[in-house]
């Protein structure tokens, strides 16, 4: 791995300093890697053209080469010198959704190379909505390639604290404009096949996709080996935390109650334990916990509230590296079964805990992951 000096510059996110896009810009166009803020998470960027830069950034975050980058453009004028074809429903979804938390998958351009798409045939394209990574496309003047700015196998940084932890002396500079907005990363959507397919749920939510191309289908067996084949970077460890995680889906009486079982039994094992979940299930969980055990140690974490699902996206990745420490073993999160954006959050956790997910209670919210 190269070693770099990082320089962090702290930019307003409505009105950045000219001088400091600049200096980020001149950093891609010369082959450097700048970590930018997108609406979703923070991106590890280099100039999409410039397979050299490219390498730089599997090195820097230690990722496989088998792992396929998305390709970050200004405007859907920039989409034909990415794209060698576009589908006629593309027009309608860059209408609805651009810019914004919307990757496509789309026949590659032959100008872009092999090392971005890891060698397919295809490319995943997006147009960021975040105005410092809008202003720092446009003054880089090329489409810039950036995986999630974090080591392969963490959670996605949503802020520049969680980027310095990953990849300081990896990266060139480091536009910081304050915490992400959507908090998971955006959602892809193939356009290669028919009916299109969500091959990771995100930013944009299922139903706001049905509701513009009806036909949108959820891609199933998230993370199975076949899928693994076709979108490489969607392996169900991608998201995992060193402790072993467990999820719990469902309603909010039952999910309590199952947690609070499975909290008594691990802690009667001898496990240090974390509990991640909304902030209604956190009070919950800990008076009854205070009240039934006496002093062993717990450490309960919130993110976000049963009533505001966004929030619990935004705070979610923040609250897994939280937990994610030396000293605690397992995990068990509570994940809200809200609909939108609730999808993406349980993908996460399911990714975190490796497919270990127990439902609990009523039906499933539509549009439960599978
Ligand atoms: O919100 C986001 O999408 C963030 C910000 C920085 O834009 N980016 C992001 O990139 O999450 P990354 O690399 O962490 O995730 C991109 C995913 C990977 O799982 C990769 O396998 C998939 O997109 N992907 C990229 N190109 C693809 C292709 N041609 N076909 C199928 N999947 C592809
Ligand atoms: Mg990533």
């Amino acid at each position: 791995m190269r070693l770099r000096s990082t320089r962090v510059l702290v930019v307003d996110r409505e009105h950045p300093d000219p001088s400091a896009i600049e200096t980020a810009a001149a950093c891609l166009r010369g082959g450097g890697l700048v970590v930018l803020p997108t609406e979703t998470v923070y991106g590890l960027g280099a100039n999409a053209l410039d397979p050299r830069a490219v390498a730089g950034i599997f090195d820097a975050k230690g990722r496989p080469a088998t792992d396929p980058l998305i390709v970050h453009v200004h405007g859907v004028e920039e989409l034909a010198s990415v794209a060698r074809e576009l589908p006629p429903v593309m027009r309608t979804l860059a209408a609805h959704f651009w810019p914004g938390p919307l990757t496509v998958i789309l026949p590659k351009h032959g100008r872009i190379p092999p090392e971005v798409t890891a060698g397919l045939d295809t490319v995943a394209v997006r147009v960021p909505a975040h105005p410092v990574a809008r202003r720092l496309i446009a003054a880089a003047a090329v489409p810039v390639a950036a995986p999630s700015a974090n080591l392969f196998s963490r959670p996605s940084p949503t802020q520049v604290s969680h980027v310095l932890a990953d990849l300081e002396g990896r990266v060139d500079v480091v536009l910081d404009a304050g915490p992400t907005d959507v908090g998971v990363e955006s959602t892809i959507l193939d356009l290669t096949v028919w009916p299109p397919l969500i091959r990771r749920p995100g930013g944009v939510s299922l139903e706001a996709l049905c509701a513009v191309v009806p036909d949108v289908q959820l891609m199933t067996g998230l993370g199975d080996a076949a899928d693994a084949q076709v979108s490489p970077g969607q392996l169900l460890r991608h998201y995992a935390p060193r402790a072993r995680v467990t999820v719990i889906e469902g309603d909010a009486d039952a999910a309590r109650r199952h947690a609070l079982a499975e909290i008594r039994r691990r802690v009667a094992a001898g496990v240090s334990l974390a509990v991640l979940a909304p902030e209604e299930d956190i009070l919950h969980l800990r008076g009854a916990w205070d009240d039934t055990a006496g002093t062993r140690r717990v450490v309960f974490r919130a993110y976000g509230s049963r009533s505001d699902a966004p929030r619990c996206a935004r705070e979610l990745f923040d609250a897994l590296r939280a937990v994610d420490r030396p000293d605690v073993d397992e995990i068990v999160a509570i994940a809200p079964d809200a609909p939108g954006i609730g999808l993406a959050i349980r993908d996460r956790l399911m990714r975190a805990a490796e497919g270990r997910v127990v439902r609990v209670g009523a039906a499933p919210a539509q549009g439960a992951a599978s």
